[in-house]
């Protein structure tokens, strides 16, 4: 752990859960999706759990008004907690326990959605003046194994400024995603970012390195969100905070991370992780993978 320990460069993680969720209507009218529960645990415990896994000690949720049930799920519960002692249900009390004793956990609100961020610029206020760096999760994006916030850490030690999280993404289906404009480094998997270009067609693409909503942003990202003006669906997007850092100078680096990782914003993406998770539940996995062979061969 010394290795580890050296290169912990923050100890904040901001998650921004302030968004309208329309691509989950209606459940998201009474529900904000980051409670949506992948077999039990909503993603927002499992974003949490890779927050707490990296290093973070504490971790600003942004949310919005109407939205604080996002915030109390981190919260003890303690008449549930009797209810389940007395009941002798210590694997239930151990699972509502986790969240709460992950990381401490505060509230920045974002009153409207103006964009990812604007709603990363409403934490400001919650850092210390030891926040030199911030973690950024986007709690719609889940990448696996947890891990590569530890090497966007050790690549800030080493190169100072931000770190981002990037996929290697085939040529044919990058026009999805944020793509870098990268030169190598001597380590394969790290590469200096020059530019991003947002949904390029295939043949327009700089790399085929696409963004992941995992950030380690140099606290001067809060002074670069305060200059820059709406840009696309006239919301403020993070990275045109972070283009305006690399055109100043201040050094941008990719971690290239080998993994998987499920899109929860949308109902398909979000189906397909809570089938992946479920498959390898010692509960549900058996009865599960039964059912759906059977369900695939019916026409
Ligand atoms: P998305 O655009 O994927 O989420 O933003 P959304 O706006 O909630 O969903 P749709 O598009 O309407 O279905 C990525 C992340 O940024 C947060 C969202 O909550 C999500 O976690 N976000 C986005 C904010 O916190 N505030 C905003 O103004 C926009």
């Amino acid at each position: 752990m010394t290795g580890a320990a050296s290169t912990q460069t923050f100890r904040t993680a901001i998650v921004p859960a302030a968004g309208l969720g329309t691509r989950f209507l209606p459940a998201t009218k009474a529900v904000p999706k980051e409670l949506l529960p992948v077999v039990d645990t909503p993603g927002i415990e499992l974003v949490a759990t890779e927050a707490a896994e990296s290093g973070a000690e504490r971790l600003v949720i942004v949310t919005s008004p109407g939205k604080e049930s996002v915030v109390n799920y981190f919260r003890p519960a303690p008449e549930l907690e009797s209810a389940l002692e007395r009941k002798g249900k210590t694997a239930l009390l151990e699972k509502i326990r986790r969240g709460p004793a992950l990381l401490d956990v505060e509230v920045a609100i974002q009153k409207e959605a103006l964009g990812l961020g604007h709603a990363v610029a409403q934490a400001e206020p919650n850092l210390t003046d030891a926040d030199e760096a911030v973690a950024v999760l986007l709690p719609d994006d889940l990448v696996l194994p947890s891990g590569v916030l530890s090497r966007m850490s050790a690549v800030r030690a080493e190169y100072g400024g931000s770190v981002l999280c990037a996929f290697d993404i085939p040529k044919e289906q990058i026009s999805p995603y944020g793509v870098f404009d990268v030169t190598d480094t001597a380590d394969p998997d790290v590469k200096q970012v020059h530019g991003m270009v947002e949904k390029p067609a295939p043949e327009d693409a700089p790399s085929t390195f696409a963004a992941a909503g995992r950030y380690l942003l140099d606290r001067a990202i809060f002074d670069a969100l305060r200059r820059i003006t709406p840009g696309s669906g006239g919301e403020l997007q993070l990275t045109d905070a972070v283009a305006l850092l690399i055109k100043e100078g201040h050094p941008v680096h990719i971690v290239v991370h080998h993994g998987d990782r499920h899109d929860l914003g949308n109902p398909g993406g979000f189906l397909r992780a809570a089938v992946d998770f479920a498959l390898d539940d010692p509960e549900y996995g058996p009865a599960l993978r039964t059912w759906l062979t059977d369900r695939i061969e019916k026409p």
